[in-house]
């Protein structure tokens, strides 16, 4: 699947936000601290490379098999002013010793592989006796969506759409995988990632907003025709709903601001010791 600087970016930060409550729960949760060595393996762009960094005075490495996402990366921390180290490497040969970080990390990238096992032993060799690992990991089926005033039968359509032909989603399987790895003491927190008023509230003008809701238009009319998903009915009354959503707030733009539509998945983050 190709990634974007950008894609990443921007559903990272919808989606884990407010930021500071975010980055507070991975301290508490790893007990994140000055002096400690920490590793993002299949870091991206960065962004939660960036929040640990926020945490703590600790010596932090994002590492990435892709190149461009890493220039990025380095890019985004430079400007936040944010001192990490990006490497290139693979999280199936990571490129350290044994037992080199106190916390390894990844973040939504495990579905990369078929056996998750793989990733997450070279995670526990690059960890210290005692350290942390731990991945983050969303739970796609139980994606949810919902907009003021829909009928139960369009919203469970709505729920189908948005669950579509995605990922399963790891979340609630990481633990019995890091058991079976090796892991101890095994515990998972869970996160909402999602959006309230979504598509609506993080824009600055209404222009904008009009702007996204036509861009997802023309991204679901691309996508639709193909998916096996969905009959040719169902096809019809999904564009249908959301251009009429779209008329809607161009010819009632100042009802833009009440929105209440909610969009979100579980994430789940669970950490084990070594
Ligand atoms: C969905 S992105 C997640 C990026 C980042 N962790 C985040 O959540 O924003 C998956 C990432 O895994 C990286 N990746 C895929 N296979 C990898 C491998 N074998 N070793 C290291 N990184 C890998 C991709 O380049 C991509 O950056």
């Amino acid at each position: 699947m190709p990634y974007t600087i950008e894609g990443l970016e921007k559903s990272r930060k919808t989606g884990f936000r407010p930021r500071n409550i975010f980055g507070a729960l991975l301290k508490e949760f790893l007990d994140l601290s000055d002096n400690l060595q920490i590793l993002d393996a299949g870091c991206g762009t960065g962004f939660f490379t960036r929040i640990i960094a926020e945490q703590c005075k600790a010596d932090v490495t994002g590492m990435d098999i892709n190149e461009e996402l890493l220039k990025g990366a380095r890019r985004i921390a430079e400007q936040e002013r944010l001192n990490i180290k990006f490497v290139k490497g693979d999280i199936t040969d990571i490129p350290y010793e044994n037992e080199v970080f106190d916390v390894v990390i990844c973040d939504i990238m495990l579905e990369c592989f078929e056996d998750i096992t793989i990733p997450i032993r070279e995670m526990k060799r690059v960890c210290k006796e005692g350290g942390i690992v731990t991945a983050i990991e969303p739970f796609y089926q139980m994606g949810f969506e919902y907009f003021s005033g829909m009928t139960t039968d369009m919203r469970d359509l709505i729920i189908k759409f948005s669950r579509a032909d995605r990922a399963f989603g790891l979340g609630p399987m990481l633990p019995e995988y890091f058991k079976k790895v090796g892991l101890k003491d095994i515990d998972m927190v869970s996160w909402f990632w999602g959006r309230i008023g979504y598509k609506f509230l993080e824009f600055e003008t209404i222009e904008e907003r009009l702007y996204d809701m036509q861009d997802n238009l023309e991204r679901i009319k691309r996508f639709l025709p193909r998916s096996k998903s969905f009959n040719s009915s169902e096809k019809k009354r999904i564009i249908h709903f959301y251009e009429g959503r779209l008329k809607y707030f161009r010819e009632n733009p100042d009802e833009m601001a009440n929105d209440m539509s909610i969009r979100g998945l579980p994430v789940f983050i669970v950490r084990g010791f070594k």
